[in-house]
């Protein structure tokens, strides 16, 4: 056992090596793009250099003359394209990212898809795609002219008379927080492939939604669903951005059926923070009235996030922020801005990371305010009940506290800002709690065990680098008493049983389920026709080939679909057509949450403000773990994640032209390695068998939602600073 594949603890799965760990080192697993395919044309996007107005005209003489330029797809010889509607919930079309001229909605709207023999003959002709405009003055977002405002429509949590609890509060806290716009950018470009055969459309393209992605290419096509298929095995990082459909799949796969030939697309960099969603940037208003006991008898959490003119997406937060505490009452809302920009959508911990990053913040400030230890005052208001009387299934928040705490080494720290350094450097302690909302979608499976010994699983479920091959795997090894090495795992093909979209960290606890149903119902049939064996023997391969030879069959195949509690009947059938059924979180009779805490050091220099991140100590419950090594690698990622957020990240804006100014990986901010020192995971010991048939919580956000806020707890506690808008640079504390 090493740090990296800890020994399991209770309800704790070994630290078993990914099963494609192999395959990615050595450059063997085909991402979308690698599909090799005969005598392809290649695509370049053309995007708009305006944020509000129309097309003029475009002049495709000079392209068309560009050696080797094939095609040149507009809006005006696209009509066969249809137009589709914006899906909220995630794996659906966004309204503004779907258009394609004549109308701007946005800047870096796609209005062209050049068409060429090479990828330098496409660049080219883009280049020389001459589209004018007409154009009108854009609103970039927050403090912007010509900006409208709507109300989430949302039922927002509301309880007891939050606003008169406040006003006669001892403490009164009122503050203001501000998050930026993020970009992903995961390493895998947005790409598409297509190619066809016989009027069958196969599509190749980084998703986390194959079902999804199928039923909505076929929608914008307008053909059956059945005639079209999305091979999509690995995906290079995802984060939120594979999730919603794209416009650039119909473009592609005109193109490839116009042309009879197969068309690849690896969109730019730059394209990428356009072309499809991002985070949406926040201001949130909190006010907290508190006894001089640190009990809290009011939270009212405001919150308003940017969005695109047409569609209404909203982070919500305030869904969570709202159960974290034992609030006295509780009062929510969220005001969408509308503004000239793509459409905002899910991003790594959607929807508590800016609004649990508001809350843990305000917190810290309370704390302050009632010179209380900050462990402490999330003691004093720990709770298994929410305000509106909703009852948690299991919370252990305030073990990982007690657990992080301790090997942070937290009771040395003496509270008085500034008062610890270490040479020219001065040190800052704090901490934060992590939520994270237990997701769980309608998903089927199908599993195939052969008299040898050997099972293949197959479902349509994502593995985006998390880990999702190898702890499938393992859940079915578990339930058919076979070796993990005799499964055959295969993901990410539409023609597999579907899985929801791989949002919301919901991936295993629905496609195991679904898994171990079906092998459920293989074990059944195969001890059932062996009732002679006992416990002990079942579980040796004689049993397994003893209940072959009694069946007096080759192979035993089961399909089976699990839906979740509270999922309307027809949630798989719906799954077939391309909406994913997500349940619980808030939505079910009791809160289903993971919880975490983080503790956090960093070090400033006295002069120069340069701030270093010198350790992180996360503790993390979420029910039972798959696989230790796995958790503890999403944990580590997702940590790095969240000092991204709280120094680094920002998608800066120009806001006269409501455009994107830093598109690229040198000029957007993220960790490096040189950035990251010590990170220590505790995976705390959790059983809840009642959030799913696996008793899986989901971890693949958890460990980024407290990093910001405490961090940013601990650059107050070194500096005296309170910066109260995300990213925290070194300007902001020359003070
Ligand atoms: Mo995750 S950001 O919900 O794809």
């Amino acid at each position: 056992m090493t740090a990296a594949a800890p020994r399991p603890g209770t309800n704790m799965g070994p630290p078993e090596p990914r099963i494609d760990g192999r395959l990615k080192v050595t450059g063997e697993a085909r991402f979308g793009s690698d599909f090799p395919l005969g005598r392809p044309a290649y695509g370049y996007l053309v995007t708009s250099t305006i944020a509000r107005g129309r097309i003029a005209g475009i002049d495709r003489d000079e392209a068309l003359r560009v050696a080797g330029v094939l095609d040149i797809l507009t809006y005006e010889n696209t009509t066969e394209l249809k137009d589709l509607k914006y899906a909220p919930g995630g794996g659906g079309p966004t309204s503004s990212i779907q258009g394609f001229g004549p109308e701007i909605q946005y800047a870096g709207q796609i209005v062209a898809l050049v068409v060429a023999d090479s990828f330098e003959s496409a660049r080219e002709g883009a280049r020389a795609v001459r589209v004018s405009y007409v154009p009108e003055a854009p609103s970039a977002g927050f403090d912007t002219a010509g900006t409208t405002e709507s109300q989430d429509e949302a039922d927002l949590p509301q309880a007891g008379d939050a606003k008169r609890a406040f006003d006669e509060a001892d403490i009164q806290l009122d503050v203001t927080y501000e998050t930026p716009t993020q970009h992903h950018n995961p390493i895998e470009l947005f790409t598409t492939s297509c190619a066809w055969l016989d009027n069958q459309l196969t599509i190749y393209e980084p998703s986390q939604f194959v079902h999804g992605l199928k039923a909505n290419a076929a929608g914008k096509l307008g053909i059956a669903i059945e005639d079209v298929r999305v091979i999509n095995p690995y995906v290079g990082g995802a984060f939120g951005s594979k999730a919603q459909f794209s416009p650039r799949t119909g473009l592609v796969a005109l193109a490839a059926r116009r042309l009879n030939r197969p068309v690849k697309l690896v969109a730019t960099r730059d394209q990428g923070f356009t072309i499809q969603t991002y985070r949406a940037e926040t201001r949130q208003r909190i006010r907290i009235g508190a006894a001089r006991s640190g009990k809290i008898s009011s939270f009212i959490h405001e919150g308003w996030e940017v969005t695109s003119r047409p569609d209404p997406y909203s982070v919500s937060g305030v869904e969570d922020s709202a159960r974290l505490y034992g609030f006295g009452s509780v009062a929510t809302r969220v005001t969408l801005v509308h503004a000239d920009r793509n459409t905002p959508g899910f991003m790594r911990s959607p929807p508590v990371m800016p609004y649990i990053y508001g809350l843990e913040s305000a917190m810290d400030e309370l704390a302050a305010a009632l010179n209380m230890d900050p462990v402490e005052l999330r003691r004093v208001n720990d709770s298994m009940t929410d305000a509106t009387g909703k009852r948690w299934s299991t919370r252990s928040l305030m073990t990982c506290y007690d657990q992080a705490a301790e090997r942070f080494g937290w009771n040395a720290r003496t509270p008085r800002p500034g008062s610890m350094r270490d040479g020219d450097w001065l040190v800052g302690w704090g901490c934060a709690s992590a939520i994270y909302p237990t997701h769980v979608g309608a998903a089927a499976a199908r599993v195939r065990v052969t008299a040898d010994g050997h099972a293949t699983v197959q479902i349509a479920a994502h593995d985006l680098g998390t880990g999702a091959y190898t702890v499938i795997g393992q859940i079915a090894a578990e339930h058919l008493d076979l070796p993990l090495g005799a499964i055959h795992v295969e993901l990410g093909n539409s023609d597999l049983p579907p899985a929801p979209v791989a949002g919301g960290s919901n991936t295993t606890a629905s496609a195991c389920s679904a898994v171990m149903k079906a092998c459920k119902a293989i074990s059944a049939k195969l001890r059932g026709s062996a009732t002679t064996l006992d416990a002990a023997e079942q579980r040796t391969s004689r049993a397994l080939e003893e209940g072959f030879d009694r069946l007096g069959v080759g192979a035993l195949e089961e399909y089976a679909e699990y839906l979740p509690p509270g999922a309307p009947p027809d949630a798989i059938k719906k799954l077939y057509a391309g909406t994913p059924y997500l349940g619980g979180g808030s939505k079910g009779e009791k809160l289903m949450y993971a919880t975490g805490a983080e503790f956090v050091e960093v070090r400033i220099h006295e002069l120069t403000r340069e701030i270093r991140v010198s350790r992180i100590v996360g503790a993390f419950a979420a029910g039972r773990l798959m696989n230790t090594r796995t958790a503890h690698s999403q944990y580590m990622g997702a940590m790095i994640w969240g000092i991204g957020s709280a120094l680094h990240e920002a998608t800066e804006i120009d806001r006269r032209n409501a455009r994107y100014v830093n598109t690229n990986l040198a000029d957007y901010l993220m960790p490096v390695n040189a950035d990251i020192r010590q990170l220590d995971v505790i995976l705390v010991p959790e059983q809840d068998d009642s959030v799913n048939p696996v008793g899986v919580k989901g971890i693949g956000e958890l460990g980024n939602v407290g990093t910001a806020a405490a961090l940013a707890n601990a650059v107050y506690h070194a500096t005296g600073v309170r910066v109260r808008t995300l990213p925290i640079r070194l300007e902001k504390l020359l003070v």
